[in-house]
């Protein structure tokens, strides 16, 4: 079978989503796929391999249409506000092309840390008390109490910061609105931070892999995420009643977003419970990842997790 896997993107996550790009690809060729590379260029126009497929976003995209049409199913493995976000799930359905991970509507409030936080409250799931503000409204905002600041629509931690008094929420508020137009002020919350990866094979079954529980002093930004100093515990050190909650938080939110594919479920893990963080439809699948850790914890190994999601692919 011939599996296109797209890499890149024009959100700040473009070089991880380079990562997990190749990761994925290699996969796939060591397990005998055919593979065939898009490269979504930070300007947004479309490579085949090495080779410019057009001068523009939208004259490459035509290019990569045709690429597209040749494939068995596809790998979009691009994180952020301008992948993750569900569009080039759309783009595959739109092309009647079976696509991995989640569709458009998944895709698009789980980029939404807002959204996201509706939905949790809706189906009886904790989050960090939180406002919305909009990026051209920054200057009227009073520091209240320490916050965590966060661009609704970014990943990597790209844009978040602690804010601790007034100058820094200044600081972090002008930092945040270059990421993004709506920017979340959340009250800080205080507890083990606990991942839970879930998978929809394609019988239909969807399950949680043992959760990991993630070490930083302070934390766990862009940085401590990529330069390999973030320690992992898998599987977490959970007691039975914590174990069963976050699972089945993780599940609930999965299950309410209508997820497909593979989706990390972020938790604080607190005495009252888990608090939910945020939802990642295509989460990182670099060797550094959370996700191939967790699986690999299950006994699925990185090869068999991406073949079950290429099965899984959906039109
Ligand atoms: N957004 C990054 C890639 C993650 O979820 O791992
Ligand atoms: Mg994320």
């Amino acid at each position: 079978r011939r599996i296109v896997v797209i890499g890149g993107g024009e959100s700040a996550e473009h070089e991880v989503s380079l990562a997990t790009a190749t990761a994925v690809a290699k996969a796939l060729l060591s397990t005998g796929f055919d593979v065939d590379e898009l490269t979504i260029g930070r300007d947004g126009t479309w490579r085949h391999g090495v080779e410019a497929l057009g001068s523009s976003a939208a004259s490459s995209l035509a290019g990569a249409l045709a690429v597209i049409e040749r494939a068995d199913a596809v790998f979009p493995a691009v994180h952020g506000p301008s992948g993750e976000d569900g569009r080039l799930a759309a783009l595959c359905a739109l092309a009647h092309t079976p696509v991995v991970g989640s569709g458009l509507r998944a895709g698009a409030v789980g980029m939404d840390k807002w959204a996201t936080k509706l939905v949790a409250e809706a189906v009886g799931i904790r989050t960090a008390r939180g406002r919305l503000v909009a990026a051209d409204e920054i200057d009227t905002v009073e520091f209240e109490t320490e916050a965590v600041v966060k661009p609704v629509s970014e990943g990597s931690s790209f844009g978040v910061a602690l804010a601790r008094d007034a100058a820094e929420l200044r600081e972090a508020l002008r930092v945040a609105a270059g990421f993004d137009d709506r920017i979340l002020i959340e009250e800080v919350v205080r507890g083990r931070e606990v991942d839970v990866a879930v998978l929809l094979e394609a019988d239909g079954r969807r399950w949680a892999a043992p959760p990991l529980e993630i070490h930083s002093d302070g934390l766990f930004d862009t940085r401590t995420k990529y330069d390999g100093s973030a320690r992992f515990s898998v599987p977490a050190d959970l007691g039975d009643a914590d174990l069963a909650a976050v699972t089945e938080a993780a599940l609930r939110m999965f299950d309410a977003l209508g997820c497909a594919g593979v989706a990390r479920v972020d938790f604080f893990l607190t005495a009252e419970g888990p608090v939910l963080n945020e939802v990642n439809t295509m989460p990182g699948m670099t060797a550094e990842s959370q996700v191939p850790r967790m699986f690999a914890a299950a006994g699925v190994s990185y090869e068999q997790l991406v073949e079950r999601l290429v099965d899984a692919a959906a039109v």
